[in-house]
């Protein structure tokens, strides 16, 4: 009788996958390439959403007309996305490994962004903690976990720069800094690979969108990316570059155009820069359906020439859309493409396999009982470290924060007050109904006694009726906590705002409360930074609360109650109002700067609100009191071979040990071209004990004084330079010295 899937799951016996150079890969790919047939190559090219795929969004009409079985064994399916079932992954491996002339194994690739089984704070959130080792450790456990889901590949990180939060995908990113961006770009590469994917423990990463995704018009999701060469490469190539060189093992086209070009089939950006500039030797793998959408695009004609351009451009592996499989072949055979292209790009797709060591075990990582590797104790507990981190307080009047565990009445209201809808858009196999809600998190701190809760509202919508309850619990009690802000739904892909308010009735709400006079604490969860400007004239205390995970409830009562101190720092600005954006620290200083960036006419600024943000890149409060000073420089001329050492003193003047997150600061007083007024170049996050000092140490030199100057070279020039060390982005305390070659 023949065993069931799940009988066959348990008799599987994993065998050892060997960790292979990159010669011995080529080499072993270049063996087999020998036997394959021309299709049998374009298979390696393909990867199916099969109809057990967990994909939303656009439908894919081949899906279902195509059985996925008699692809597969016909060998025309290199990879499978978005299927985390270790069933469904057996059986189609099955198929792949037992069926297929050649018996070449799939692999398997879904997007597993901030956590697998486990929730982590989005990613966005987890920027905050500007934490690399942090976000490393993290990218360890969630590799462990979406390894042991069978997976071979997650798609992150995801690292386009993004300026407008408008955007719903800004909640995947790192945020609006090059150089925190790139400093995390790696970290993530660094733990889902650790420096061998082969290995038991880790999985492949996928640096995406390439490129300047981030960058969409009006934060219109999808929309057209137009910049300068000197944007892109100065700007939003950073992170990219990160991965590359923390050895990523593949990189995802982006949707957009670059320059006119779709990204997919874009050879400046995938030959030139990708390939030639930064010698990448991974894969690159189109988003899903974008080589077909080059016909709406209209920079193609139909499927055969989207085939043609991207096979020309580069694109390795296509993502759902199947104009390779269809026309590539008949491309090769009508001589307009090279067979040495399609060689070039298998090879890529093969040395992959090889170095997985899908060959050596192709059921790699399938167990009949996934689960009793998941949501282990120590990832939780990172899951809650990360979420602590990723906690930004934006304001505490006189020390509203922390509370005292007992002795007063809370009224915790707001529709996000207990909702455990808090893992996040892309939340891969993390469950909400396994969440931590404020509610419970609070309760299980201090106890339900002193806590009154109603909703008041719901998120959406403009339905008042339980504002009366909420107005006469918090009348009964002695402060309020009010938990507002997006649905997770709100955010992610196609999830694009117009409007950055904080939705439906709830300020309403906040303003019913406001009048009561009584302190007002505020926490709001949101995929993206929001209008916050009343929040920040009338509340006592905000906590910007982002979405956290599965221990969202229980890092925030710990915050709220003390037992943590918030160190969290903005990774992107939080602007005053839709119109300033984009509005970002690292701005030029155009010809006519406005004082203080305020009003002035005739100057750059808008005769109704500031230049400036409601609250800057970098900036986030702690409940210790952290003093800046001493700056020093140890030269004043910098010369080409030196290092520039920098040191200051913190002292944390309060009663309160916490950590804070040092930032150092470059402007460049004039440069052959224009240059921000700032440009972060080093941080460090410290833990400075109740009443102590420390001194922190930077060495910068000449590669942090690079910029690409008029002739698109990256250099120094011999110019005078400021110095701004702090808290923030705002931070004055300041040094100069001569950058001389
Ligand atoms: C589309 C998204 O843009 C991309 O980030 C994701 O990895 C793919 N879909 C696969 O799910």
């Amino acid at each position: 009788m023949e065993l069931t899937i799940q009988q066959q799951l348990e008799k599987l016996e994993h065998k050892p996958t060997t960790s292979r150079s990159k010669t011995e890969t080529f080499q072993l790919a270049q063996e087999l390439l020998k036997k394959m047939t021309l299709a049998e190559k374009i298979g390696q090219m393909f990867q199916l959403a099969p109809p057990e795929a967990n994909v939303e969004g656009l439908k894919w009409e081949h899906r279902e007309e195509n059985s996925s079985a008699k692809l597969i064994c016909e060998g025309k399916v290199g990879s499978i996305l978005s299927v985390t079932d270790s069933e469904t992954i057996f059986k189609l491996q099955k198929l792949a490994v037992e069926q297929s002339r050649l018996g070449i194994p799939l692999f398997f690739a879904a997007d597993m962004i901030h956590g697998c089984r486990t929730g982590f704070p989005i990613n966005l959130a987890m920027a905050c903690s500007f934490d690399p080792d942090l976000i490393e450790r993290s990218c360890r456990q969630i590799a462990y976990e979406v390894a042991h889901t069978g997976l071979n590949l997650t798609f992150s990180p995801m690292v386009d720069l993004v300026r407008d939060p408008r955007w719903g995908r800004v909640m995947e990113s790192n945020g609006e800094d090059p150089y925190l961006n790139s400093q995390l770009a790696a970290a993530y590469v660094r733990g889902y690979q650790q420096g061998d994917y082969s290995s038991a423990y880790s999985v492949a990463a996928c640096c995406k969108h390439f490129v300047a995704y981030g960058a969409a018009e009006g934060g219109r999701e999808y929309n057209t990316v137009d910049m300068s060469e000197r944007e892109l490469r100065q700007h939003y190539l950073s992170g990219y570059k990160a991965c590359a060189d923390a050895g990523v093992a593949s990189f995802m086209t982006s949707f957009n155009i670059y320059d006119g070009v779709p990204a997919t089939a874009n050879k400046f950006i995938l030959r030139d820069i990708l390939r030639n500039e930064w010698q990448y030797d991974g894969f690159v793998i189109s988003d899903y359906t974008s080589s077909y959408e080059m016909i709406d695009h209209r920079t193609a004609r139909d499927a055969r020439e989207v085939a043609l351009q991207s096979i020309v451009a580069g694109l390795d592996h296509e993502m759902v859309s199947m104009t390779y499989l269809e026309h590539l072949e008949e491309l090769v055979i009508s001589g307009e493409v090279e067979e040495s292209l399609i060689d070039e790009a298998v090879i890529h797709m093969l040395q992959f396999k090889y170095q997985i060591g899908l060959f050596d075990d192709p059921y790699k990582h399938l167990y009949a009982d996934r689960e009793q590797y998941m949501r282990l104790p120590e990832t939780l507990n990172l899951a809650k470290e990360a979420a602590l981190k990723s906690v930004v307080m934006l304001k505490n009047d006189n020390q509203t924060l922390p509370l005292a565990k007992q002795k007063q009445k809370i009224a915790l209201i707001g529709p996000l007050a207990d909702s455990n809808q808090v893992v996040g858009a892309w939340g891969s196999l993390a469950r909400n109904e396994e969440c931590v809600s404020l509610l419970s998190g609070m309760k299980s701190l201090i106890g339900g006694e002193n806590i009154l809760h109603t909703a008041g509202c719901d998120i959406l919508g403009n339905n008042r009726d339980g504002f009366a309850q909420a107005i006469a619990v918090a009348k009964s009690a002695d402060i309020i906590i009010l938990a507002v802000g997006e649905d997770q739904s709100m955010s992610g892909e196609a999830k694009s705002r117009a409007y950055l308010n904080i939705p439906g009735v709830q300020n309403e709400l906040a303003q019913a409360l406001k009048a009561l006079n009584k302190p007002l604490i505020v926490i709001v969860f949101s995929g993206r930074p929001l209008e916050l400007g009343w929040y920040a004239e009338n509340s006592d205390a905000i906590l910007q609360a982002w979405f956290l995970g599965n221990e969202s409830g229980s890092a925030l009562a710990s915050i709220l109650f003390g037992d943590s101190n918030p160190s969290g720092k903005l990774a992107m600005s939080f602007p005053y109002t839709v119109g300033q954006i984009p509005v970002y620290y690292n701005q030029y200083n155009t010809g006519r700067p406005s004082p203080n960036g305020e009003y002035s006419e005739y100057r750059s600024c808008y005769i109704d609100v500031p230049n400036y943000p409601l609250y800057p890149f970098g900036y986030g409060l702690s409940y210790s009191k952290f003093e800046y000073m001493d700056l020093v420089i140890d030269k004043k001329v910098l010369a080409a071979a030196q290092q520039l050492t920098v040191s200051v003193k913190i002292c944390n003047t309060s009663e309160i040990s916490g950590e804070e997150v040092v930032q150092l600061y470059i402007k460049c007083k004039n440069f052959s071209v224009a240059r921000p007024n700032r440009e972060l170049k080093r941080f460090k996050r410290v833990m400075i004990p109740t009443n102590c000092s420390k001194i922190i140490e930077f060495t910068i030199d000449k590669s942090d004084l690079a910029y690409y100057n008029a002739e698109m070279k990256s250099t120094p020039e011999n110019r005078d330079y400021i110095i701004y060390v702090g808290s923030d982005s705002n931070a004055d305390l300041s040094a100069e010295f001569s950058y001389l070659s």
